[in-house]
């Protein structure tokens, strides 16, 4: 299985708010490049329609229960056919919220940045890791100046 999560969440899990993203770290979104140029990347049609643009050097899967409605990109509807394609093929889950709460149990390692920031009204959450599954490993720790945040890149790597 090489199917791969990435993900920028808060002291609570907090994913984003009125479909966008809450904190743009600047060095984390290169981070996120680095990682995933290259590769296959899965998300929800949510999370699509919140690009500002397509990503280059990455093929973008977009998962809809509508397809006709997505016409630049590679779309599914249901997450068996991908589970299935992407057994050997290294790829990346992107998310939101509903695509890694489907995908969590398939994810060989995940990256995550852990944002030492907190919002009372994000309306989507990574769901809870158990810990025990994983062997965690703190990447980097790091601060935004500007944005005055701290934030850390983990990596767990199922056991
Ligand atoms: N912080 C981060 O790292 C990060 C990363 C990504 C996204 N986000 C944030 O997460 C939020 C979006 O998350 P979300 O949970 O609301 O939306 P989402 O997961 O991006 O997209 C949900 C949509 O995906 C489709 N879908 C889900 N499961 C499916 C399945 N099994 N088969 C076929 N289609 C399926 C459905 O599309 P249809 O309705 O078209 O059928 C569903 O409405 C945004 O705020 C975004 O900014 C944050």
């Amino acid at each position: 299985m090489a199917i791969n999560i990435i993900a920028a969440i808060g002291k609570n899990n907090e994913l984003g708010k009125d479909n966008q993203l809450i904190w743009k770290i600047p060095e984390d979104l290169k981070f996120f490049k680095q990682k995933t140029m290259g590769y296959d990347i899965i998300m929800g049609r949510k999370t699509f329609e919140s690009l500002p643009k397509l990503l280059n050097g990455r093929k973008h899967i977009v998962l809809t229960r509508n397809p006709e409605i997505i016409p630049e990109v590679v779309v599914y509807d249901n997450i068996e056919e991908l589970i299935k394609k992407y057994e050997k093929k290294e790829c990346f889950v992107i998310g939101g919220e509903s695509i890694y709460r489907q995908f969590l149990k398939y994810a060989k390692k995940i990256y995550l940045t852990q944002i030492a920031a907190e919002c009372n009204d994000a309306d989507t959450y990574f769901p809870n890791l158990n810990e025990e599954d994983f062997i965690k490993t703190i990447l980097d720790e790091n601060y935004d100046d500007k944005l005055n945040i701290k934030y850390s890149h983990i990596l767990y790597k199922r056991r």
